[in-house]
């Protein structure tokens, strides 16, 4: 998937047909603020105060409690982009406003657009990081609104993919325990044990998040079949062969090669005979800038924000197997964007 310039009338397809387009222009001024205007609705409230009907743009102002103009163009932008679409004086939601960015949509995504504001924070450092190759955040420096933020930001996304990674993770039968590592939120552990009534899962997350993310967590109404535990899942005993699942998901491009090959261990160790080790995490692309703009892009990200960089699918069904486990075929993710679970199996 890319983003790119779309011409809105055949004369604006002929400029670009013709090479007469000076595309940097446009990819960087209406890039630049179409992303920041999509953020700006969300941290505003302007597509909420949508969700019960139309309403004109002076209403949206006066509900979110904005200035009436300056609402009125971020609006159309937001139109301009499909989110939005104009009944005369009336603003109304799109079906993919409803889906995506409503606070209250089992589907929305607008907690993790509030993250970009981290982001935006990294990405004007990028510069820095190309020139000298440094790191933006080894582990995240967040004070507890930031913490808050990432961990709404994660379950957002956690919960458009859950469900797949819980149904084509290999399981053995008549599992009842499961670890969850870095789970943060613990809703990948949420949609395992609705999937499996016999499974309990323990979320093994570092303090910060475990406080920012317990009343997330307490929202699904899971009881005592997914819980939270505080530690530090590179220095914390796993334990020895009690685990009938592990499941690490979007955390080992947090660590480094001695860390995951370390944890691959442990979690081997840990691990019942016949148990699983998922890793589920974006897989870097064997030939660079080999899978599109999204790969290239994630790519770029990781190694930005984090202290090695996104790892290969190859690479994780190496340190599972120096652990002694088996490793299976890494499964796309259909819903992820480059993510594969890269799973295996202990033998006896
Ligand atoms: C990108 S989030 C992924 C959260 C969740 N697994 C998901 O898929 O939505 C990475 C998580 O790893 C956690 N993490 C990072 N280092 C950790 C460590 N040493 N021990 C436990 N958790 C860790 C972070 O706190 C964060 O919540």
């Amino acid at each position: 998937m890319r983003v790119g310039l779309i011409p809105e009338s055949a004369f604006e397809q002929m400029g670009l047909w013709s090479g007469e387009v000076p595309t940097p222009v446009l990819e960087t001024f209406n890039g630049l603020l179409a992303v920041r205007s999509l953020m700006a609705v969300c941290r505003l409230g302007l597509l909420d105060v949508l969700a019960d009907g139309p309403l004109s743009s002076e209403e949206v102002a006066r509900r979110a409690g904005t200035a009436p103009m300056p609402t009125r163009r971020l609006l159309d932008v937001v139109a301009s982009q499909r989110y939005l679409v104009r009944e005369g004086d009336a603003y109304a939601l799109t079906p993919a406003a409803r889906r995506w960015l409503l606070a209250g949509s089992p589907d929305s995504v607008r907690d993790y657009l509030l993250w970009r504001y981290y982001e935006w924070e990294w990405v004007s450092r990028l510069e820095d990081h190309v020139r000298t190759g440094s790191c933006m955040l080894g582990r995240p420096e967040l004070d507890e609104q930031g913490w808050d933020t990432y961990q709404r930001a994660m379950r957002g996304l956690a919960r458009l993919g859950a469900t797949e990674i819980a149904a084509r993770t290999p399981f053995p039968r008549g599992a009842s325990t499961m670890l969850d590592i870095g789970g943060a939120h613990g809703f990948l552990s949420v949609a395992f044990c609705r999937r499996h009534a016999g499974l309990k899962a323990v979320v093994l997350e570092l303090p910060e998040a475990v406080q920012a993310s317990a009343p997330l967590l307490a929202e699904e109404g899971m009881g005592d079949r997914v819980v939270h535990r505080a530690g530090d899942a590179l220095a914390d005993d796993l334990g020895e062969a009690c685990w009938d699942v592990v499941v690490t998901s979007s955390v080992v491009h947090h660590f480094t090669a001695e860390e995951c090959a370390s944890l691959a261990r442990r979690v081997a160790r840990s691990l019942k005979v016949g148990g699983v080790f998922a890793v589920i995490d974006f897989s870097r692309p064997d030939v660079p800038g080999g899978k599109g703009q999204t790969s290239a892009l994630m790519d770029l990200y990781f190694g930005m924000t984090s202290v090695s960089g996104a790892w290969s699918a190859d690479q994780i069904a190496a340190w599972q197997r120096d652990a002694g486990l088996v490793p299976r075929k890494p499964l796309k993710l259909r819903r992820g964007a480059g993510s594969v679970i890269q799973a295996a199996v202990r033998r006896a």
